[in-house]
């Protein structure tokens, strides 16, 4: 089984370029379909759910290829509307298709997206969403065949779910007429969404706001963007460098998207700076506690920084208390982390960390993809040497996580305990090592980026 092999205490200094965003990356290649031709998506990040997302595009009937950061998707010959399950349940975000197969081809099939290790992944507002522009969902056996025609219409979310405010969106530009889409999510990687369906020649406006407008039924074409700064990867190497301490420079996130976040660690003690799209950080000693962090919709509080800031402030002093009101089940790294001498006590949706002034490394295992960051966090910041299992889960969103923190002075390796790669990684190979095998058969001078993949 791999693992990465940390040595903690060493401080981390040095400037950083964060990853894309992978909750904007995803349903921006699943927006690439909604269009004949060819979309160029630049600054994609190198993430098992990026390798999924091609997957199931190829499966559609896309083309798809790779030019350095950038991956190239031509939806021309859009030719199947079925996402079978085993591809389904290699990635929860896969429903956001549902949308974008409906608006172009005017029905689809997929399974349920399985449940995950952050408790029921339901989907009930997707489909009632997509069931107010007319679209009609038969489930039978796990599976949805969906279909109908689909008009613009006014439509409310009962919460604000990111995911299905981007499968409305997408649904939306397949309608005829105008929808308005009320109680819509604000996250960033939503307005990332829609200056891709704008490039696209969709007429999509308000997002960011609670009230998305979409005039659908214009012809669209592919495009070229620009992925955005990956919010939570910054938030995890602000938390590692609090736990470890040090001096760190990031860039390519914006800050304006993590401000409460930013909050949080100026009242744990760490100096933050900003300009533009840099984030300037320090932190001597041990993080303090602080007010009580309630996770929120955005611009709240992020749910996916709670166990990163968790376990920067593990090793911390003082007590601070977390309210997790986003998912069921987001704590199962407590115990991993009281593995590591971390007071933590957890019940329902709360949690109280009384900071121990150090933890002390570990074996311990991710079991999902915040989670298990978050022990990586711990352990750069622990004495001792930290393993930290699961690794999986940190492939589907870090882009090479234990790399970018070597470039800052950590002491992390992945080590590998056998020749066997984790299942679920086998058919991820890292897109050099796709290059290293274009050039043993002598493909590696081929010039159609299509052929790489
Ligand atoms: C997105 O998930 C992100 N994933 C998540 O990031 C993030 O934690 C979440 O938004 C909240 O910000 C991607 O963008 C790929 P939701 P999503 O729909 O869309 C409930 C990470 O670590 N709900 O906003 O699935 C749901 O159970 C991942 O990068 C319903 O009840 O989140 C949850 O409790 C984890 N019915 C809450 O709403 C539905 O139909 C928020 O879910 C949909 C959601």
């Amino acid at each position: 089984m791999n693992c990465y092999e940390i040595r903690g205490g060493r401080p981390l200094n040095g400037r950083l370029a964060v990853q894309g965003a992978k909750n904007s990356v995803l349903p921006v290649l699943a927006a690439a379909l909604l269009a004949p031709g060819q979309s160029v998506i630049r600054n994609c990040p190198d993430l098992t759910d990026v390798t999924a997302t091609l997957d199931i595009l190829r499966l559609l009937g896309c083309r798809v290829g790779r030019e350095g950061d950038a991956v190239l998707i031509d939806a021309t010959a859009l030719s199947a509307a079925e996402i079978p399950e085993e591809l389904m349940r290699e990635m929860r975000s896969s429903v956001i298709f549902l949308g974008a197969l409906l608006a172009r081809l005017g029905s689809a099939r997929i399974s349920y997206p399985g449940g995950c290790e952050l408790g029921p992944r339901p989907i009930d507002l997707h489909l009632s969403a997509l069931r107010a522009l007319g679209a009609e969902i038969r489930e039978d056996q796990g599976c949805l065949r969906c279909g109908g025609r689909l008009e613009g219409r006014k439509l409310c979310l009962a919460m604000p779910s990111v995911g299905a405010t981007e499968n409305a969106m997408l649904a939306a530009c397949g309608c005829e007429g105008v929808t308005c889409i009320s109680g819509a999510a604000r996250e960033p990687e939503i307005v990332d969404l829609q200056r891709f369906l704008r490039a696209m020649g969709a007429d999509v406006r308000g997002a960011g706001g609670s009230v998305i407008t979409v005039r659908g039924g214009r012809p669209l074409h592919g495009a070229t963007h620009r992925v955005v700064g990956d919010r939570i990867a910054a938030a995890t190497y602000l938390c590692a460098a609090g736990a470890a301490g040090g001096e760190v420079e990031l860039t390519g996130a914006d800050p304006a998207h993590l401000t409460v976040f930013l909050d949080c660690l100026e009242e744990a003690g760490c100096r933050v700076r900003t300009e533009g799209e840099r984030i300037l950080f320090s932190s001597r000693g041990p993080l303090r506690g602080i007010s009580t962090v309630r996770t929120a919709p955005y611009p709240g509080f992020p749910t996916d920084a709670q166990a990163l800031l968790m376990a920067a402030l593990a090793g911390g002093s003082g007590t601070t208390m977390f309210v997790e009101n986003m998912f069921d089940s987001r704590y199962r790294h407590v115990d991993e982390l009281r593995r590591m001498g971390a007071d933590i006590r957890a019940s329902g949706r709360v949690a109280v960390v009384s900071g121990v002034g150090k933890l002390r490394g570990a074996f311990v295992q991710g079991t999902d993809l915040r989670g298990a960051a978050a022990l990586v966090v711990a352990g750069l910041g622990a004495e001792g040497v930290t393993r930290v299992a699961g690794l999986r889960h940190i492939r589907r969103g870090y882009d090479g996580l234990d790399s970018r923190l070597r470039t800052l002075g950590a002491e992390i390796r992945e080590r590998t305990e056998n020749t066997r790669n984790e299942s679920g990684d086998r058919r991820h190979r890292r897109w050099h090592q796709r290059d290293e095998t274009a050039e043993e058969d002598g493909t590696g001078a081929c010039s159609d980026p299509y052929s790489k993949f």
